[in-house]
Formats: structure tokens, C-alpha cells, sequence
């Protein structure tokens, strides 16, 4: 083993980046603009602020700042758990008897337990110097949820979610989390809007998705006095917040004259790997370096691997802007995948350009190996990791197994976004055998992707 680089690099809290990176203000493409769905214009601040606070506006339509400072409440509430440790999986190496070395990112070392911590309390502070009372959100696997209802104790506002009702039904103790920090939490699709009694009814006994949540979320949010709606992942502010995952990581690696040759993560609505891989992917566009980026996606719900780049709506219920990503089909609801955090129809718009202009690269994987990694993973790293960040996990020990065959020294980084102690049923169902793998059909795709709006530019 070498006695160089330390199981752990770990950076000082005066490390903490005190600025977000806008790769947008790198990319040659930039990705297209929300639209409005009505007059197909693209989105003005003054359309978004309605729904989202004024500063969070100013992030998501900003293509040209390429670094835009961190409040200092932010980053002194980042210090109770930033930066957070990047691992040199030498356990995980030796298992695999290879001779790539793997280091993780680990996100999992707060206690709401994901990197969604990063962007909730980024969007808290902003809601708060707004003066508002509350937010609404919604979420999938409960990680963001989580995040969400502690950003907001934390600035003591109100916050509504509205959860995914297979999540809230198999992860009664993720509610009470939330509940604990003071949130209310309602199962999506839920008959306390008009968009969920109308999900309701066209299928009935659905267990939900993350696109049925957020029409919830944002109908809420539009109902009531003094309240913004404030989303986990996809967009584009919510992805400038996560890139602090890779300026530390770039930082911590620098420190040692480290350079990957690959990155991994899980990509849901592409938040965490667009953070992860910023400041990886910025020096690709540029020009400067050369890096392998893989997305890893369920089998369940490919976005990037069997879906189409084109204008969508971001949620089931056609309440949200039109965005130009990888999509399945706003109205596609996935099978019950354990891993409800990437049961999302869309990918974030600027990975999807990125992918679409080829700096990126996308894998699905199946449930059953994904657990299979994990299980592997916490016997030897000791993390019990999320079936989300499990993904990455699963593609990771895949090249080592193939550097193992070629004789390849690899250097693989992948994102460990969150830890999984919510997630034992999902456990159970692998250690009992009870676990299925289920993959969509092209007609099932084809079904929802039929229903992508066509206009002229647009699929048609
Ligand atoms: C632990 C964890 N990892 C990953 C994700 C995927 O989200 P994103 O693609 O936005 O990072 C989620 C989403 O809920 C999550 O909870």
C-alpha cells in the first residue's frame, strides 16, 4: 500500500471554494433555455420569479458569470460538514485484486445523509433574504426532502414536501426525519391539489414519480402567499451549487499531483455528477485535458441511453417550464425502482447538451447488480451506500474488474453521494431474493415519448 496518499484527503475548512463554477460560461453549446409552454419564448425573470426566488432566478438564466461567490452564511454552514472527504478505496482495491486505484467522493458524512444538502441550504438562505415564509418541494427518495426540511430549520422558514408515495410508503422513518425538522409531508400524487386529483384519476393506485411531485410542489407553491418552490436537482442553479463536490475533489487530487483518467456518478436529474464533474469537464471543453465522464443511469429509467434530446416538460403535470434535455417523456412513470432518487423522465439540460456534444459518455445498469456492488462496497469500504449513489459504485468496480484484464493502473473517481440506512427495505429485498429487474420496452418508451410536445424545432 502506499504510504503517500492517506486513505482520506481531507482539504481545511479555509478550502471550503468561495465560489460556485458556472461551467456554462465554458461551454461552447450552452444549453437551450427554459421555455414557457404557452408562447414557446424562452423564460424571462420576470415569468420566473413567481415561482422561484429572485436570486435563484438570476443563477438559473446566468450562461456567462463563470464564478459566482458563496454567501458567507452559506459557507459557514457548509464548515459543520465541508469539505467532505475524498477516499482512496484501498479495501475496495484489494477485493477487486486490481490495479486501478479508486478513490469516492463521499457525500454521505452529514446527517441528512446525501449531497443534497449543498443546494437545500443554498436555496434556504436565499428564500430567507427574501423575506418569504416558507417553500414547497418535492422528493423522490427523500434524500432532498431531508436536506430541504434541515436548511429550512436551520433559517427558520416553513417547508411543504410532497413525496413520492412509494418512497413515503416504504421509508416511514425518511418522513419522520422530515417531520422532525418541522416539515409537513404529504404522498404525492396527493388529493390536496388540483394536478394530483387529476393524476389520481387518470391511474388510479399509481405510486408516483418524482415529475407527478413536482407539479404538486410548484401548484402549491403558486397557491400560497409568501411561499417559492425549490427543487433538488435538473436545473441549472441547482447544479451551480453541487460544483463545490468537484472543486474539492480537483483540489484535493491537486494536492497530490493526482489526475483521473475516469469519472463516475449516478445521474438522476444530473445534479450530483454535474457538480462532480464541472471543473473535469470544463478543462475537456476547453480544451486543456482529456477525461472519461460516465453517467450511470437505471435500466428502469434511461434518460440518456434510450431517451430523445428534445424540448419537454420537467414535471407530469405540464405546470413547470419546457426544458431541452434527454428525456423519456414527461408522462413516463418508471417501475418502483429502489433507487427513487433516479426515477426522474429528464437529465439536467447541461448534461444533456454535454452528452449530446459527446464530452460525456452514459451506462444503465440493473437493479439487481447495482445492489450487488453495494453489497460488496459496505463489506469492504464499511459505508453502507444509497441504491442512488450504488449506481456509480456498480460502473466503477466494472472498469477496475476491466483494468484487472488489460494490467491498467487507472486512476477512477466516482461521486458516493449518500448513505442507504433508509434503504433497507430495498436491502431486504436483495438479501431475501426478492428483487426484480424491470426494463422498459421500446413501446413503453415510445408510449410517453409520443407525448413529448412536437412544434416546429421541436421533434418535429
Ligand atoms: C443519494 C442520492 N444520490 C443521487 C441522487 C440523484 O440526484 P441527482 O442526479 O440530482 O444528483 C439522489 C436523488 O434523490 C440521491 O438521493
Amino acid at each position: 500500500m502506499s504510504e503517500e496518499i492517506p486513505y482520506k484527503i481531507y482539504l481545511s475548512e479555509k478550502e471550503i471554494p468561495t465560489n460556485w463554477y458556472n461551467i456554462r460560461a465554458d461551454m461552447k453549446n450552452k444549453p437551450a433555455p427554459l421555455l414557457n409552454p404557452g408562447t414557446l419564448q424562452p423564460l424571462t425573470f420576470e415569468e420566473l420569479t413567481p415561482i422561484f426566488c429572485e436570486e435563484l432566478v438570476k443563477q438559473e438564466l446566468d450562461n456567462d458569470t463563470p464564478w459566482i461567490p458563496i454567501p458567507e452564511e452559506v459557507r459557514n454552514f457548509y464548515k459543520m460538514y465541508r469539505p467532505s472527504p475524498l477516499v482512496r478505496a484501498y479495501c475496495l482495491e484489494k477485493a477487486l485484486g486490481t490495479p486501478a486505484k479508486i478513490y469516492y467522493k463521499f457525500e454521505g458524512n452529514n446527517t441528512s445523509g446525501s449531497h443534497k444538502l449543498t443546494s437545500a441550504i443554498a436555496q434556504a438562505y436565499y428564500a430567507k433574504k427574501q423575506g418569504l415564509k416558507g417553500v414547497t418541494t418535492e422528493t423522490g427518495a427523500g434524500q432532498w426532502g431531508t436536506a430541504l426540511s434541515m436548511a429550512c430549520a436551520y433559517f427558520g422558514l416553513d417547508c411543504k414536501v410532497y413525496m413520492v408515495k412509494v418512497s413515503y410508503e416504504q421509508k416511514p422513518f425518511r418522513r419522520e426525519v422530515m417531520r422532525t425538522y418541522g416539515a409537513s409531508v404529504t404522498p404525492s400524487p396527493s388529493m390536496t391539489t388540483e394536478i394530483g386529483r387529476k393524476i389520481n384519476a387518470e391511474y388510479p393506485g399509481t405510486s408516483g414519480s418524482l415529475g407527478c411531485a413536482i407539479s404538486e410542489a410548484v401548484e402549491a407553491a403558486l397557491n400560497l402567499d409568501g411561499y417559492r418552490y425549490e427543487l433538488g436537482s435538473v436545473l441549472n442553479q441547482v447544479l451551480l451549487h453541487q460544483t463545490i463536490i468537484g472543486l474539492e475533489t480537483k483540489a484535493a487530487l491537486d494536492k497530490y499531483n493526482i489526475v483521473p483518467d475516469t469519472i463516475i456518478g449516478c445521474a438522476g436529474g444530473g445534479s450530483n455528477l454535474g457538480g462532480l464533474v464541472s471543473p473535469f469537464l470544463g478543462e475537456k471543453i476547453r480544451g486543456e485535458k482529456d477525461y472519461q465522464i460516465i453517467a450511470v443511469e437505471p435500466a428502469s429509467c434511461p434518460s440518456l441511453t434510450r431517451g430523445v434530446f428534445a424540448y419537454d416538460f420537467c414535471d407530469t403535470g405540464h405546470v413547470c417550464p419546457l426544458a431541452k434535455m434527454y428525456t423519456l417523456g414527461s408522462e413516463f412513470i418508471p417501475s418502483a425502482n429502489h433507487a427513487g432518487g433516479l426515477r426522474y423522465h429528464g437529465m439536467t439540460p447541461i448534461l444533456s447538451q454535454a452528452f449530446h456534444d459527446g464530452f460525456m459518455e452514459a451506462r444503465s445498469v440493473e437493479q439487481t447488480q447495482v445492489f450487488e456492488a453495494a453489497t460488496q462496497f459496505a463489506r469492504v469500504e464499511g459505508i453502507l451506500p444509497a441504491p442512488e449513489s450504488s449506481h456509480a459504485i456498480r460502473v466503477a468496480i466494472d472498469e477496475a474488474l476491466k483494468c484487472k484484464e488489460t494490467g491498467e493502473a487507472k486512476t477512477i473517481v466516482f461521486g458516493l453521494t449518500g448513505t442507504g440506512y433508509f434503504d433497507l427495505k430495498a436491502y431486504a429485498a436483495y438479501n431475501d431474493g426478492n428483487m426484480n429487474d424491470y426494463i422498459p420496452t421500446d413501446e413503453d418508451l415510445q408510449a410517453s415519448i409520443n407525448k413529448i410536445p412536437h412544434f416546429p424545432g421541436n421533434l418535429a
